[in-house]
């Protein structure tokens, strides 16, 4: 079998692995067997990047590269339902119906209303080619690679299983309950903003820039309709048959329903049984089920005639405010929280809920003592939604003010132009912003220091033991009276033992406490295993690439994408250190208020010194040199116009990516050079000639990554 041969019959046998596992939930070979597969595939395809094609099983990765969705527009435009939340419009909906089509009989087919967003897909000789988001229903966000990389939506269709030529299917991206829960305990341990419920988390997903992000938040899609041209077939529900023999994922649970009887068992059904699915759920649909039926009904202007979305009513509770507090987190920022008495909502006891800011507290004319309604629309954060002014009375209290004072350390509170959240301005002393950057500094995603988890990290504050992130570089180990101490290395053994033993004697003086932490040696091994493998996670974070030292320096709004794109472009600390705010708004994907903000971070001399002791300490402030392979165009902006005779242009955008660069959709100062195939837009032309923007043919594109020549080399 030559290496051709092998790399086709690995990635049928893969996409066909792909859809027992995440479509049928019957996987036939082992995780371990699958990754085998799955490498010697990716073995192949780097021997053979002739082979390069966007639908493999490898693609699902995501890559790094920001995208900028393009818009396009929609075959067919994407409707909305007609909803309602009462079952009488729902017997109106039938006898309209029923009217419409001439007393005739008819099924309906009932189905779980997902909560997620929705999507089209479009698919050409069984690959799939374009995904788009429903946008303003006549065209939408070009989303592709990262609908690539969501495991449950196939890339090529099972082979011979009779799909046509062309067809679209449309959907809802979701994200299931437990990856959400794991997401939002991760933004909890970031002090991220926390996504309010999984349609949130999944929108805000599969916008995302990064479609390596996308891969590691485990969406998931369930399909709910068929659209082209001469293909409609007959009825809905065996549309939906026929999208899961070619190896879509469709929910099992619908229902035909010949009388309205049945849709309310149907809903009355799932009002309960929908709690336990793994994903939201926030009603039921109903769709005429015969699809000649639904030409004769046909559409309003917004949506169907033929179908109803019945949404189930949001879980709501009234209950006693009786206090609100306020949180200060890692960047400063004061959460107001609503203190209120216990209260059962959707299965759970509720007793907090965010109030966000104080704009909203005034929205909401709020009172200490006020009862107050609690929801949870789906939502997994209750939200206060309003105040039973009826109930106010002599045992109300005054009206909740915003705090004017950090509740941590007393500073007076600040709010930026522009922004609804107030701030604790100290930075450099405020408790809980200390631990919550060291916190940010550990992370995964930045200096991803294992072991030192919140209560680590507080206590080690607390001792004085740490008084930054800087601090960890300069820890030691000293032996002490049979105990291992944890010191900074500025502390000698003589000191410590003297405040451990003989604390009057102590040169730090009266009550002044040495800071150190004691760890209990194994008895064995005289060594503590949890002390030597935190200084070991220290001592490998010195290797952390300078993308990542930039992002775990908490620089308001920088964060993964733009940390990442601002190494790539300046190459060291010291030339964004040095850059002044137009140089650094010239990046793609930088804009005033992060420029604004690098500039003000490097302007304060306590954080300018935090970052020169990291560099003292050896972490990398800088890139290393470029890498030949896979990174020939990194830094650079791109522009893909025109039609191409090697490869389409989603190929090329596809290529440009995997080589480090980035694909813009128009030409602008900060393009590096527009890729012009045939009939590249007149308008495109004019535009980079008058800014002076080079253009490249696909010869000399496909000789540069070859050679690995930039065009300015
Ligand atoms: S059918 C013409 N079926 O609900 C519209 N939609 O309010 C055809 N949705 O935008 C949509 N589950 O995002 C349909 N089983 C289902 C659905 C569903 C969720 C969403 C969809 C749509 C919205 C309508």
């Amino acid at each position: 079998m030559t290496d051709t041969e092998r790399i086709l019959s690995l990635r049928a046998a893969l996409h066909e692995h792909n859809r027992r596992y995440y479509v049928e939930n019957a996987p036939t070979i082992s995780d371990i067997e699958f990754d085998r597969l799955m490498h010697e595939l990716a073995h192949l395809e780097a021997l053979h990047p002739e082979l390069y094609d966007a639908n493999s099983p490898t693609q699902r990765v995501g890559s790094d590269i920001q995208t900028d969705f393009q818009q396009v527009p929609h075959k067919y435009p994407m409707l909305s339902l007609g909803n309602t939340y009462n079952r009488d419009d729902l017997s109106s909906f039938y006898e309209r119906v029923s009217q419409g089509l001439g007393r005739q009989p008819f099924d309906v087919c009932c189905e779980l209303k997902f909560d997620g967003l929705s999507i089209s897909l479009i698919y050409e000789d069984g690959c799939l080619v374009r995904a788009l988001t429903r946008g303003d229903g006549e065209k939408g966000d070009d989303v592709t690679a990262n609908v690539r990389t969501i495991s449950s939506i196939p890339l090529q269709l099972r082979p011979d299983s009779g799909y046509p030529p062309s067809f679209e299917v449309r959907g809802e991206v979701l994200m299931p309950w437990e990856s959400f829960e794991a997401l939002n305990l991760q933004r909890a341990a970031a002090e991220e903003p926390l996504f309010a419920n999984p349609r949130n988390a999944a929108s805000g997903t599969l916008k995302s820039k990064d479609s390596r992000v996308v891969r590691s938040r485990h969406l998931d899609a369930y399909l709910y309709a068929l659209l082209g041209d001469g293909i409609e077939g007959s009825s809905h529900y065996e549309n939906m048959q026929k999208l899961r023999s070619w190896g879509f994922r469709v929910s099992d649970d619908m229902c035909r329903c010949s009388t309205l009887q049945e849709i309310f068992a149907f809903i009355d059904h799932w009002d309960t049984a929908r709690h336990s699915l793994p994903v939201a759920t926030d009603g039921i649909v109903l769709k005429v089920d015969s699809i000649p039926q639904q030409q004769t009904l046909g559409f309003t202007a917004k949506s169907p005639r033929w179908a109803i979305a019945y949404k189930f009513p949001a879980a709501r509770a009234l209950t006693r405010l009786k206090d609100v507090t306020f949180q200060v987190g890692r960047t400063g920022a004061v959460t107001p929280v609503a203190q209120m008495e216990p209260v059962q909502l959707a299965g759970t006891v509720v007793q907090r809920a965010s109030l966000h800011n104080a704009d909203i507290i005034r929205s909401l004319n709020l009172h200490i003592g006020d009862y107050v309604y609690v929801e949870k629309a789906g939502e997994i954060i209750p939200q206060i939604v309003g105040v039973e002014v009826s109930r106010r009375g002599e045992n109300t209290g005054a009206a909740v003010c915003f705090a004017t004072h950090c509740p941590e350390c007393g500073t007076p509170l600040v709010r930026y132009e522009g922004e609804a959240a107030h701030y604790c301005p100290n930075d450099v002393s405020c408790p809980p912003q200390i631990k919550g950057k060291i916190e940010h500094f550990v992370s995964r995603d930045a200096m991803n220091i294992m072991g030192l988890g919140t209560e680590k990290i507080a206590e080690y504050v607390g001792s004085g033991l740490l008084r930054d992130a800087s601090d960890l570089y300069a820890l030691r180990t000293v032996p002490c009276d049979g105990y291992i101490a944890l010191v900074r290395d500025d502390v000698t053994a003589e000191a410590l033992h003297d405040a451990l033993f003989c604390p009057l004697f102590s040169a730090e003086g009266d009550g002044a406490r040495l800071p150190y932490v004691l760890f209990t040696p194994d008895s064995r091994t005289g060594r503590s295993l949890s002390c030597d493998n935190l200084l070991r996670a220290i001592e490998a974070s010195r290797q952390v690439p300078f993308d990542r030292v930039l992002l775990a320096l908490g620089i308001r709004f920088v964060g993964k994408v733009a940390a990442k794109t601002l190494a790539q472009h300046f190459r060291s600390m010291e030339a964004i250190r040095r850059a002044s705010a137009e140089e650094l708004q010239a990046v793609e994907g930088i804009g005033a208020t992060i420029a604004q903000s690098i500039r003000s971070y490097f302007a304060r001399p306590a954080d300018a010194a935090f970052v020169a002791r990291l560099a003292d300490y050896g972490l990398q402030m800088s890139m290393p040199e470029r890498e030949r392979r896979g990174s020939e165009l990194a830094g650079l902006s791109i522009v893909v116009s025109g039609t191409f005779s090697h490869h389409s242009r989603d190929e090329y955008k596809t290529l440009i990516e995997a080589h480090g660069g980035r694909n813009v959709s128009s030409i602008s100062k900060q393009t590096s050079f527009v890729l012009a195939g045939e009939r590249m837009g007149p308008s495109k032309l004019e535009k980079a000639q008058r800014l002076g923007i080079p253009l490249m043919d696909e010869a000399a594109f496909l000789n540069l990554l070859e050679q690995g020549k930039t065009p300015d080399e």
